[in-house]
């Protein structure tokens, strides 16, 4: 049986304060369960402050993002070991908003993978079609495009630290998740894609997170599909009861 992996992406959103007092509501309304794992990715400045609320607890540290350089003159920019130095197991890469609003390429979100993977973190790849791109029936092909050109180099022994997002870009933020049969299709489609690139072992033991939309009384209708293994979530990670309806939903 696979994990689930339920992490919330806080986005731009919280203070020093609402971080840590949303970190510390998680930690101390989440219930063990042996197939679970949860995370929460807050903005890099409160990456230290949250860090030391989940210390000694069971809920990961993620990031937002990362830069592909371990140093260097690169004004702004986090390297990945920075990300491992403030106590980060995990770093989202590719998400949409990444994709579409900053305008990252296929090319530079892979050399963001491999640089998380060659640092030791848990690269959390977001891959997903616009609503454009799924009437146009181009869904697998977008989606096949991501996969093929964001994890080209992928080493063997790094897949077991990587995971996958399926977030449709409409679904995101919208109100308007995919429906249960939409994300099982898409997923399904991921694995087989993965099982080509890499192995069937190691598709098989893949988790394949669903985003977009996710709230607490859409998560079990979505998490009972048997290629979804988790979720990204945004909106609603921002509120730890919803959050937490969630993360108990996917167990
Ligand atoms: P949302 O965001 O849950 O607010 O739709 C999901 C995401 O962007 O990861």
């Amino acid at each position: 049986m696979r994990p689930v992996l339920v992490a919330g992406n806080w986005k731009m959103h919280t203070t020093v304060k609402s971080a840590v007092e949303l970190a510390a509501s998680v930690v101390r309304g989440l219930e063990a369960d042996p197939r679970l794992r949860v995370a929460v990715c807050p903005p890099f400045p409160y990456l230290l402050p949250v860090a030391e609320v989940l210390r000694g607890s069971p809920v990961g540290l993620g990031a937002q993002n990362l830069y592909p350089k371990p140093e260097g003159a690169f004004t702004g920019e986090v390297s990945p070991a920075m990300l491992r130095d403030c106590g980060c197991q995990y770093v989202i890469v590719g998400h949409s908003e990444r994709r579409h609003v900053l305008g990252e390429s296929d090319a530079f979100i892979n050399e963001k993978v491999l640089a998380g993977l060659a640092a030791g973190l848990t690269v959390i790849f977001c891959i997903g079609e616009t609503l454009a791109e799924r009437d146009a029936g181009l869904t697998h092909a977008v989606l096949d495009r991501q996969l093929t050109n964001g994890l080209a180099g992928v080493a063997d022994d790094a897949w077991s630290r990587l995971v996958i997002a399926y977030e449709p870009v409409w679904a995101i933020g919208t109100g308007r998740n995919a429906t249960p049969d939409q994300a099982q299709d898409a997923q399904a489609f991921v694995r087989r894609r993965v099982a080509q690139l890499a192995s069937a072992a190691v598709a098989d033991n893949l988790i394949i997170q669903y985003g977009g939309s996710v709230k607490p009384d859409n998560a079990a209708s979505l998490l009972s599909q048997p290629d979804v293994d988790g979720a990204l979530v945004g909106g609603a990670s921002l509120k730890a009861d919803q959050f937490l309806a969630i993360v108990r939903a996917a167990v």
